[in-house]
């Protein structure tokens, strides 16, 4: 049996009916959810926010919609990251407690007091890191982890360039590309310079001064979040048998990168060069081994700015203009 939350209790929530720019995002009253067996009830502390939530939220590109829902979003409480205490847990679960300090994924919604998330899915916050800082991290931490680790394997000695490296994913991917010992050039704009060199990048490339693709210099592994060049100018900087991720969400306004991601993997059929754009997963493995690079100092999340519940529209409207400096986060 379900543990039922008190019934017609309800929380304060950023809820949409419909597919919209931000102002469909209101502050409102919804249901508390209801856990299930294998579930934990998170009273969210703070939920971050990127540009996939925007897509959600606008309902853009289109194919989305096959899994949002077509006409409406199927769910009305946006976000997918999330920290915060554990309220209740289900039946079933053993790893965590009331009370235990908690970070992970929910598809159910987490700008919201309350979040109801499988235990699959969390991992308890490690004791140095701050709820705002924890819940920087799952999405944006978890694609820099996936290209670095799982697509890349990157290797002590090799040179990784990271394009956006001022954003959400790209400050993640900086300092884990350097913790695997890799030589890191990170491209950004001139107000963003000193951070990424912060951060730990050994090189920096302003963009509004230099094309990164005509410098001569050639990299063992490229992760464009950016894509703001051709394929063909990117892979000039690539060595003749490194790997490319072309990482942008972005596109056109029916099918988004689609059309990009299998032109990329056609071409990798013909080249020595590894073209390898993919749609990151989140895995609670994945979790724990940046719970452990936060844990050791190894990684921290940059936080850009933090925006209260009731302002869900105009933290989602800044991350929809494209310019975060590290990670956006609501704090409930
Ligand atoms: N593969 C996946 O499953 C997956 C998962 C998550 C995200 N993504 C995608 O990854 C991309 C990055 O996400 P994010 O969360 O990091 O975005 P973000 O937080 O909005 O960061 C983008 C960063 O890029 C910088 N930028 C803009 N133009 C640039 C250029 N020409 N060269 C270098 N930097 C530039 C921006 O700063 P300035 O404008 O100030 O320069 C900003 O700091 C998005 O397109 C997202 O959809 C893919």
């Amino acid at each position: 049996m379900p543990e039922a939350s008190p019934a017609g209790a309800t929380m304060r929530a950023a809820v949409q009916h419909r597919y919209g720019p931000p102002s469909v995002l209101r502050p409102s009253e919804a249901a508390i959810p209801v856990l299930g067996r294998g579930d934990v009830l998170v009273r969210v502390g703070a939920a971050a926010v990127h540009p996939g939530d925007y897509f959600v939220m606008t309902g853009e590109p289109y194919v989305l919609r096959l899994a949002f829902g077509f006409r409406r979003p199927r769910q009305g409480i946006p976000g997918r990251d999330l920290a915060g205490v554990v309220a209740a847990v289900g039946t079933d679960v053993t790893a965590f407690r009331p009370g235990d300090a908690v970070f992970g994924w929910s598809t159910a919604g987490t700008l919201a007091e309350y979040a109801c998330v499988p235990a699959d899915n969390l991992a308890p916050v490690p004791a140095n890191v701050s709820v705002v800082d924890a819940a920087a991290v799952p999405t944006s931490g978890m694609t820099a982890w996936q290209a670095m680790r799982r697509i890349a394997n990157v290797q002590p000695g090799q040179t990784v360039l990271i394009t956006g490296a001022s954003g959400g994913v790209g400050s993640f991917a900086v300092q884990i590309a350097k913790a695997l010992g890799a030589e890191v050039t990170g491209v950004c704009s001139t107000r963003n310079v000193d951070l990424v060199r912060s951060i730990g990048a050994d090189h920096v490339v302003d963009y509004t001064k230099t094309d990164f693709t005509r410098t001569g210099n050639r990299y063992d592994v490229i992760l464009d979040n950016v894509e703001a060049q051709p394929l063909a100018a990117v892979r000039r900087a690539l060595t003749p048998t490194g790997t490319l991720i072309p990482n942008s969400g972005h596109g056109g306004r029916w099918l988004g990168p689609i059309g990009r991601i299998v032109k990329a993997r056609v071409l990798s059929g013909f080249t020595r060069q590894q073209l390898k754009p993919f749609v990151s997963v989140e895995k609670r493995q994945d979790l724990l081994a940046l719970a452990d690079l936060l844990s050791s100092g190894q990684v921290r999340s940059v936080i850009d700015r933090t925006y209260s519940l009731d302002e869900a529209a105009d933290a989602l409207a800044y991350v929809g203009a494209g310019h975060t400096r590290g990670k956006v986060v609501i704090t409930v």
